[in-house]
């Protein structure tokens, strides 16, 4: 009966939409003409009902969508594979795993071989993911709103979720999404913002989150919650929150045996602690480990991991540059941290610019468990109106922080309850990347963009595919050219971040919110001098050969050059150019990229899209263009004020 509701749920929400919305994501290939026959070898009849629930989706998925007649699917528990899988074909094609989410993930790799058009000769190969945690983090809030969401409201509607009262569609939504992560390898999702609400560890909210992890688990897909340090103090239990503290030691291991009860594979928790407002240890003049390890020891007995953030600022070492506050807090506690506590840093060590160096913290913990946090939502880069994918970014990332040296690494969403999940039908790839790099980081951003561009717009067709596929690869580029190129940064206007106020300054405000504390511009020239012969001393934060490179100026990477330097507006770079020069070239360059985009968008790409699509994202390239020229004309005019040299 349920499963019956469900088809007609899924069945009526893609009559009453458009065909092609966007709604079915990368995942609505063509169905198949005769059903493919799909044998499932290895599950006998005492296999786990879990087992068995994974499997039958795993069989759908290939029914549904896989044009070659026949399939095998092969649990063979000794094959060794963890959540990987093995695939053979074309004729018979045999997907072989030794876990049932493996054959899930291997179904889902049979599928985009087909539907990316790969070669169609014989293939034999086998698959792992390079990060054991592949995650994705909601900043979502009880009351539904989504903090930096640029795709609608909350896609959990927490007024629904209690048993048996979810409506079908939005049981359909929630299976497409779990789905689309699935077909990516993302195999963990923190529902709640960091900036969490004690209220979602209260016994109502955790019967809700029950409700969606039973939903998310036959999909491989682990929940995680966001905890607020000061729960038990907030919902009335204890007068403190001090992490020494017994009956506070008591109350957490309380709160995890009530977990773990409804929820046996819960993942764990997820803390922003003493940051931007946020209550935790220090508010006891306890340390993070202090504080981490309480939690760590309340969930160690089920297996439950804490993952600790380590973006915090304005605290212990407020008088820092910003980017530095990271390691002063948090290197010294290195060793210090239970084994199921993860570390989690952001790419860079201030916020989610369009660039930055990356966060020499994860060079500092060797002893750590470290994860990586990314950010899929764009906050930064132009928000859910730009068009920027940022697997160039991420690749950027990983080419210094070596995978290999981290747990896994989690993606900040970007997904709402708008029609298209994303807002922007290229912000569906950022996602999309996201999962395949965190699946596997040696695939280069090319790639996937064409993998994606393949699945999504339904076509092989190298007019479209290769002219697109360079406009995604070279966004995220111009993105930083025409807001703060050469490694300026957080120029945004206040609170929202979407446009620019390099001026942007408030007494009110703590300085490293302000423009103007990270520009620095003068009459001399500008830029954050981080070097340790004059500066900050950031870059002795960095091990080697980073540090030295940075710290010179001749050895500095011009695109992160006035990151870590003061520069004289007549400094020679390496075109020829001058300085200021350089920055005038550098925003125009940005702005004409735009314009390429637009143009070729509008004269050349009509035939591949979608009509509705193909409008959406003509009139977003006009804002992005619009945006763009604000950014330069902002940007110029007010730092001309300090280099009194014409803009060329
Ligand atoms: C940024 C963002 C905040 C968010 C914070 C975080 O500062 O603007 O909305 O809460 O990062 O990552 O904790």
């Amino acid at each position: 009966m349920k499963r019956a509701g469900l088809l007609f749920g899924l069945l009526a929400w893609t009559l009453w939409s458009r065909a092609d919305d966007g709604r079915l994501l990368w995942l609505g290939g063509t169905a198949p003409d005769s059903p493919c026959r799909v044998k499932v070898r290895g599950i006998g009849p005492t296999a786990p009902h879990a087992t068995e629930t994974t499997v039958a989706l795993a069989r759908e998925a290939l029914a549904d969508g896989y044009r070659g007649s026949d399939v095998t699917l092969v649990l063979d528990t000794a094959a060794r594979l963890g959540d990987g899988f093995r695939l053979q074909g074309p004729r018979p094609a045999t997907v072989t795993a030794s876990s049932a989410v493996g054959l899930l993930y291997g179904a889902y790799a049979l599928l985009r071989r087909q539907n990316t058009q790969a070669e169609t000769g014989p293939y034999d190969c086998m698959e792992r993911p390079a990060l054991t945690l592949r995650m994705l983090d909601h900043w979502d809030n009880p009351d539904g709103s989504v903090e930096r969401g640029y795709a609608g409201r909350s896609i959990w509607k927490w007024e629904q979720m209690a048993a048996g009262r979810m409506s079908d569609s939005l049981r359909a939504r929630l299976c497409l999404y779990a789905q689309a992560n699935a077909s990516v390898g993302i195999n963990a999702v923190v529902l709640n913002n960091v900036n969490a609400s004690p209220k979602m560890l209260s016994r109502i909210y955790l019967d809700k989150v029950q409700v969606v992890a039973d939903l998310l688990r036959p999909y491989g897909i682990r929940v995680y919650l966001s905890v607020n340090f000061a729960s038990p103090m907030a919902l009335g239990d204890t007068r403190t929150a001090d992490p020494q503290n017994a009956r506070v030691r008591r109350w957490w291991q309380r709160k995890a045996a009530e977990i773990y009860a409804l929820m046996p594979d819960f993942g764990g928790f997820l803390v922003k602690a003493n940051s931007e407002g946020q209550p935790g240890p220090g508010d006891y003049h306890r340390t993070h480990a202090e504080g981490a390890n309480m939690l760590a020891d309340a969930l160690a007995p089920y297996g439950g991991k804490v993952v600790w953030r380590s973006f915090v600022y304005g605290a212990g070492h407020r008088h820092e540059d910003r980017v530095k506050q990271a390691v002063s807090e948090f290197a010294g506690l290195d060793g210090l941290f239970r084994d199921n506590v993860m570390l989690q840093s952001k790419n860079g060590p201030l916020d989610f610019q369009p660039r930055e160096p990356y966060a020499p913290i994860f060079d500092r913990m060797e002893r750590t468990s470290q994860l990586a946090e990314l950010q899929i939502t764009q906050e930064y880069l132009g928000q859910s109106r730009h068009l920027v994918y940022l697997a160039p970014m991420w690749k950027e990332f990983f080419e210094q922080v070596k995978p290999s040296r981290l747990k896994g690494v989690a993606g900040v969403a970007n997904v709402g309850d708008t029609a298209n999940w994303c807002g922007h039908p290229f912000s569906q790839a950022n996602w999309y990347a996201f999962g395949r790099l965190a699946w596997n980081p040696e695939l280069s951003a090319e790639a996937i963009a064409d993998e994606w561009l393949r699945q999504t717009f339904h076509t092989a067709d190298a007019r479209f595919l290769a002219p697109v596929g360079m406009m995604m690869m070279t966004s995220r580029e111009a993105c930083v050219n025409y807001m703060m190129p050469l490694g300026l940064h957080h120029l945004f206007k206040f609170d929202h971040h979407y446009g620019p106020e390099p001026g942007g300054f408030k007494a009110s405000y703590p300085r490293e919110w302000c423009p103007v504390y990270y520009h620095r511009a003068d009459s001399a020239g500008i830029g954050f001098d981080r070097t340790v012969a004059t500066g900050s001393g950031a870059t002795a934060q960095y091990r080697e050969p980073y540090a030295t490179q940075y710290e010179r100026l001749e050895t500095c990477p011009e695109q992160l050059l006035l990151w870590f330097h003061h520069v004289p507006w007549d400094y020679r770079m390496q075109s020829g150019n001058t300085l200021w020069q350089e920055l005038c070239c550098k925003y125009r360059l940005g702005v004409s990229m735009v314009e390429v985009y637009r143009d070729f968008w509008r004269s050349s790409t009509r035939p591949y899209v979608d009509a509705e699509c193909w409008q959406q994202v003509d009139g977003l390239l006009q804002v992005q263009l619009n945006d763009a020229r604000e950014w330069r004309e902002t940007c110029l005019d007010y730092f001309q004020t300090f280099s009194h040299q014409p803009i060329e």
